[in-house]
């Protein structure tokens, strides 16, 4: 059974309650008729009822009847769900005449949904802008506990057993924070060993990916990654972290044990971190690509609830995929 088998297998154990906001958009549609028919969650569908209805039954969707749908226009938590949007975001100005406006917006009700207990995670992003839809979660549902940052991993199945563990490896930030701090990388590299132990079921070793490695290099992006590695490791002695390292020291054994020897990470790194998002955004759409590896993700991790975001291009399998990647972080949390 490969890593996405095994995800979904696990899923099915936990019965969680997954809200997909898009709930008109045909792919969302037809992922959420898989995941019922799978039990792989419990779903949750925002939009007009009557025009779910009409498009499962164009699409043949039999599952669909067995969706919760929620009516934004006639939701019966309306005014519960705005006074607490005017409770969170009073210091920011929110009067009660805003959020009544905004708990009709599918991704603000999705994510007070999840705050309100209502629901345990949330998948949108087919049909809209990553920003949209981490605006409402960040507002929202927040970091968690001793976090700041929300960040984006995505597993690499590389089918290249010498790289990573066995092939796969989990990289960060990909998706969510432009140019991290020393800390908040430092906290991107402890997120991510998370989600490599939650997701991948994988001991992580944790490499800071630098263009130098051990000192190699002397410049002021270089010490940018020397500091988060030294406050990474602070956060989380129980996890292998090690750096400033080259992505071909991180991986590989021998350039690992002439560049940083005796280092516990280094030529066996499964968890490699990106000094920044334009790293890291550019590398993995690169191996995605050239390389053909598959990416999966992004896995926002660091939120205090899971909420995941779709690419515009997604597949219905995608949609399935990170629909029970959220349950297990779900089940996790
Ligand atoms: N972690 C935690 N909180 C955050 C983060 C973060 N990374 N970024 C913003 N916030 C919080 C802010 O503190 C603020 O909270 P507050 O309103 O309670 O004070 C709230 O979120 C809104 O912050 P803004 O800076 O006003 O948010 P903005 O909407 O401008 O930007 C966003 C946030 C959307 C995440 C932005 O950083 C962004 O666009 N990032 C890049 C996303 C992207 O395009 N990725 C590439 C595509 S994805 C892909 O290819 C897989």
């Amino acid at each position: 059974m490969n890593l996405l088998e095994q995800i979904k297998e696990n899923a099915k154990k936990y019965n969680k309650r997954i809200v997909l906001p898009e709930g008109t958009e045909e792919r969302t549609l037809k992922a959420a008729d898989i995941l019922i028919g799978e039990g792989i969650a419990q779903i949750i569908l925002i939009g007009n009822p009557a025009e779910i209805k009409a498009l499962a039954e164009k699409f043949d969707l039999k599952n669909i009847g067995k969706a919760t749908i929620i009516d934004p226009a006639n939701h019966e938590k309306k005014e519960a769900y705005a006074d607490l949007l005017v409770e969170l975001r009073k210091s920011k100005g929110m009067t009660k005449e805003q959020a009544m406006k905004l708990v009709l917006d599918p991704l603000y009700l999705a994510t007070l949904m999840i705050k309100s207990g209502d629901a345990d995670g949330e998948v949108a992003g087919a049909k809209n802008a990553t920003g949209d839809v981490l605006r409402p979660a960040l507002q929202i549902v927040k970091t968690l506990p001793g976090m700041s940052v929300v960040s984006g991993a995505f597993l690499l199945l590389t089918n290249k057993p010498e790289y990573g563990e066995n092939g796969l490896i989990v990289c960060a930030d990909c998706a969510v924070l432009p140019n991290p701090t020393a800390e908040e990388l430092a906290q991107i590299a402890v997120a991510t060993a998370g989600t490599a132990r939650a997701i991948a079921k994988i001991e992580p070793r944790v490499a800071m990916l630098s263009f130098s490695t051990k000192g190699s290099a002397k410049n002021e992006l270089v010490d940018k990654v020397v500091k988060a590695t030294e406050l990474a490791k602070q956060m989380a002695p129980d996890v292998m972290i090690d750096g400033e390292m080259q992505a071909d020291a991180a991986l590989v054994a021998s350039v690992g044990a002439s560049k940083a020897p005796g280092s516990p990470v280094a030529g066996k790194a499964n968890v490699l971190i990106f000094p920044s998002l334009e790293v890291g955004n550019i590398s993995y759409k690169l191996v995605q690509r050239i390389a053909g590896i598959e990416a999966v993700g992004p896995v926002l991790q660091g939120m205090a609830a899971p909420i995941n975001d779709l690419s515009r291009g997604c597949s219905v399998s995608d949609i399935v995929n990170l629909v029970a990647i959220t349950v297990n972080q779900a089940a996790a949390k």
